[in-house]
């Protein structure tokens, strides 16, 4: 382990005023949002999307790093640059998912744990080749009256920490994404202690399997109230809370921590982002964003498969980049969307 490495990688990954694009649908996602809108669901047009998604240079002044899916890792761009070279070629870190999606948990009904332990000492080494320097695994936790139950906890806890001792060891920063659901009806409140408990149970899983807190970065979900609650807490809430929950469990080692989406609108994800940046708490982490679907689906209704379509839809992306970009420096307003 190159821990020098791992540190400048990470560095690179949350700079100042960056994020990263989490841009690794598995085939049935990435699918599933291209049937919504009528696109075919071909290897030529999830390449010509992720094309789109990387066209313009700018965005590597607001993306640190961008999270590949293995198809695209593999794959070129339409001039014929390989994917990862793309990225580097305008500043940004190539990383890769490993993880192979969160199944059924035994004996647990309604929850899950997530697979792909198996063999990925040889994956991560053929990924470096390929290019990657950083990795994401995700970890689903669901809120239910009964639900989360310990054992969720632990299982989801120990493969994360597994993963990124193997990450480390081939000097691949890991992304550890402990991701509680917003689906449901429960509190802000529940919300937080749900979210307090997962990562309190993968610090310690992380620390005992001799992770280095420097050469990781945290990928949380938000302390949100669940979709379906009546009385659904504000943007200063969320930030209060989400900020409260990190600092009771994030060691002040760790150099970032970036959010997922996790089904926000684009507005409210960059609004939250802001509102925790401008607390003005003077924080150890690095905190900023590391969002599929609020940086994405604007410019996937833009391109709507359309190749006539991509110089337009790679600037809606671009913008969405930006103003996240501006919220992680807790320098944004909603003015700046209509200045737009
Ligand atoms: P969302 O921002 O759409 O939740 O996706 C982020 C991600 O990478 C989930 O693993």
């Amino acid at each position: 382990m190159n821990l020098q490495q791992l540190k400048d990688t990470a560095a690179a990954m949350v700079a100042p005023g960056r994020g990263i694009l989490a841009m690794d649908e598995s085939h049935p996602t990435c699918n599933k949002r291209f049937e919504k809108l009528g696109i075919p669901t071909t290897e030529e047009k999830r390449q010509e999307y992720r094309h789109m998604l990387l066209k313009e240079n700018e965005m590597g002044q607001f993306i640190g790093g961008a999270i590949l899916f293995d198809e695209t890792i593999r794959q070129q761009t339409l001039d014929g640059q390989p994917f990862a070279e793309r990225l580097q070629q305008i500043g940004i870190v190539p990383g890769i998912k490993v993880d192979q999606g969160a199944k059924e948990l035994a004996l647990h009904p309604g929850e899950k744990v997530t697979e792909g332990l198996d063999g990925l000492r040889d994956r991560l080494k053929e990924y470096y080749e390929l290019g990657a320097r950083f990795a994401k695994w995700r970890a689903v936790i669901t809120i239910g009256p009964d639900i989360p139950s310990q054992a969720c906890l632990v299982a989801n806890a120990h493969a994360l920490a597994r993963y990124a001792a193997l990450c480390q060891e081939t000097d691949i920063v890991p992304i550890v994404e402990p991701e509680v659901l917003m689906d449901g009806s429960h509190t802000i409140e529940r919300s937080y202690e749900v979210t307090h408990a997962i990562q309190k149970c993968v610090f310690e899983h992380l620390k005992e399997q001799g992770v280095a807190w420097e050469g990781m970065v945290l990928k949380p979900n938000m302390v949100v109230s669940g979709y379906d609650c009546a009385e659904r807490a504000d943007v200063q809430q969320v930030a209060e809370a989400t900020v409260r929950c990190l600092r009771a469990t994030v060691p002040l080692e760790v150099p970032g921590i970036a959010f997922l989406s996790g089904g926000q609108t684009d507005e409210e994800a960059t609004s939250h982002l802001n509102a925790m940046n401008q607390l003005g708490q003077n924080l150890p982490w690095a905190l900023t964003f590391s969002y599929g679907r609020a940086l994405q689906q604007a410019a996937m209704q833009a391109w709507n498969g359309d190749s006539a379509n991509i110089d337009r839809a790679a600037r809606v992306i671009l913008h969405r980049a930006r103003m996240n970009g501006a919220a992680a420096k807790g320098r944004y307003s909603t003015e700046m969307e209509q200045a737009a």
